[in-house]
């Protein structure tokens, strides 16, 4: 997330070729990339949309975004607190209207989210107002707590009155790695926030899980920040319940990520409890091609991802993050009248995730992405029916050719070989983050002969475009 200085918003940055991107899979095709693999007869459970969620994004004002858009895409996780708000509503440090007001535009988004059935994280950082580079106490300073205890017991009473218990995570920081911004002390003593919040969230509140440390950088075993965090949380009796971090470093890779925390965690002794990543993508990475590249990889790791947001000021608070635009959309609203007019659109990417969410039913199927790390994947199909069969592919923001491979086909009633022919669509993205794209581009139907139990045919994306193949009866 992009952070303030003093409300103005700084630093931190924020022609189709289509008739040939499908063709049969025999034909002579050039410069092939690599391969990812489908593998239609190893099923992986239930979709559960693990990629849509998304940090801020929601209007303050309920019902502002019609349901419709939430439901579409299968809006499934939230993350606020009331940042970037303008005073009074700077947060705790800044007094206790300043407190309330941030604490009230979270429990707008909390309401509206469950209203959806959507879980929620507490940006309780936000809350306290620590979303800028101003110089502002901090928990602790002085070797003093009484001051974040008197924070902590305004926040519980806070979620106890409005009845905020349920479908709620316990965020103690955000970024704390990030020294000079969020966390603007030495680590030592956000470990000794940590453990002094722990034990008392937990009273507060046994049943709701508590998450961390939400960093910007990602774990593993040469994470010098990770080699004083892992153990401490592992001596104190404080471990998350759910870990948490962010890929916004610009070249971060999830799956790298994932599995060098599963080895840092055995490093360290501590269990495999759920990861959520509950920031990814960089603004460049935020279009239809490499927001699949991001939701394959939160698919094949079971990992709840929420999308970054790199808005700022009132557009911190609407268009789900950028997936959605309207008439007078701004990247940096700071008037009512931007905060609050309505006349929403979805943009090219929003397309991918309704796809993902109204069209990719039945059961997920196991994939492989391709082994440059460049190309992913993602697919369903229900039951044994072959026209069941949906996938959805694309590159990281590069241009070229890889191969599909997709295998297991007599799991959907196929024979050994024949014909399939298999419907594509294009994600495309018009007109950035504010464009109006009501569907994908329809590219018509290619048969595509197969043999050996296997289909093989190739995608020709570029730097933004998302491809979704559908089998045709
Ligand atoms: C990617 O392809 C789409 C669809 O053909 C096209 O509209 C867009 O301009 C291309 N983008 C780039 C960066 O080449
Ligand atoms: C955890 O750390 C806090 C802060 O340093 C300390 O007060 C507390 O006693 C520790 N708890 C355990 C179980 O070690
Ligand atoms: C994800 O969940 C599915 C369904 O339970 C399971 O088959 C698969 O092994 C899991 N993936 C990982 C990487 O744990
Ligand atoms: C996805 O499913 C919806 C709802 O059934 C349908 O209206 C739409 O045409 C489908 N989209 C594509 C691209 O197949």
């Amino acid at each position: 997330m992009k952070f303030l200085s003093n409300w103005a918003a700084l630093l931190l940055a924020s022609a189709c070729s289509c008739n040939a991107v499908v063709v049969h899979g025999q034909a002579k095709r050039q410069d092939v990339l690599a391969t990812a693999t489908v593998n239609l007869a190893v099923p992986q459970g239930t979709p559960a949309h693990r990629a849509s969620g998304f940090l801020y994004g929601i209007p303050d004002t309920q019902g502002q975004v019609p349901s419709s858009f939430y439901t579409d895409m299968g809006f499934n996780y939230a993350r606020a607190g009331g940042s970037q708000l303008p005073s009074p509503a700077l947060g705790w440090v800044y007094g206790t209207t300043d407190f309330q007001n941030r604490f009230d535009s979270a429990l707008s988004n909390y309401k509206t989210a469950r209203s959806y059935g959507a879980r929620f994280q507490l940006l309780i950082a936000d809350i306290w107002g620590a979303d800028g580079t101003a110089q502002i106490t901090m928990p602790g300073d002085d070797g003093s707590w009484t001051y974040y205890d008197e924070f902590l017991e305004a926040v519980f009473t806070q979620i106890t009155d409005n009845d905020m218990t349920e479908g709620l995570d316990f965020e103690i920081w955000n970024e704390p790695d990030l020294t000079d911004v969020f966390w603007q002390r030495d680590q030592a003593q956000y470990l000794e926030m940590w453990g002094h919040a722990f034990p008392k969230i937990r009273a507060a509140f046994p049943d709701m899980p508590i998450i961390g440390p939400c960093s910007s950088s990602q774990p593993s075993t040469s994470n010098t920040w990770y080699a004083e965090y892992y153990p401490f949380v592992k001596s104190n009796d404080s471990v998350p319940d759910y870990y948490c971090w962010h890929e916004e470093a610009g070249g971060d890779d999830v799956t790298t990520d994932i599995e060098n925390n599963i080895a840092a965690l055995e490093y360290y002794g501590l269990p495999q409890n759920p990861v959520i990543i509950n920031e990814y993508g960089v603004p460049s990475e935020q279009v239809p091609g490499t927001t699949v590249w991001y939701l394959a990889q939160f698919e094949r790791y079971n990992t709840s991802g929420l999308r970054g947001n790199w808005a700022s000021g009132y557009s911190l608070h609407d268009y789900f993050a950028n997936l959605l635009g309207k008439p007078d959309a701004t990247e940096d609203c700071t008037t009512t009248s931007c905060e609050t007019s309505t006349g929403y659109w979805g943009n090219g990417e929003y397309n991918i995730y309704k796809y993902y969410n109204l069209n990719m039913t039945g059961t997920r199927v196991q994939t492989i992405r391709s082994p440059d790390a460049l190309f992913d994947i993602y697919a369903t199909r229900e039951g044994t029916d072959a026209s069941t069969v949906k996938m959805l592919c694309g590159s990281r923001l590069t241009s070229g050719t890889w191969d599909i491979l997709v295998t297991g086909l007599d799991a959907v009633g196929l024979p050994a070989e024949g014909t399939i022919t298999i419907h594509s669509y294009q994600f495309n993205w018009p007109n950035g983050e504010f464009g109006d794209v009501p569907a994908p581009v329809d590219q018509g139907t290619y048969p595509h002969a197969y043999s050996n139990n296997e289909l093989v045919f190739y995608v020709s994306p570029n730097t933004t475009t998302g491809y979704a193949f559908e089998f045709v009866p």
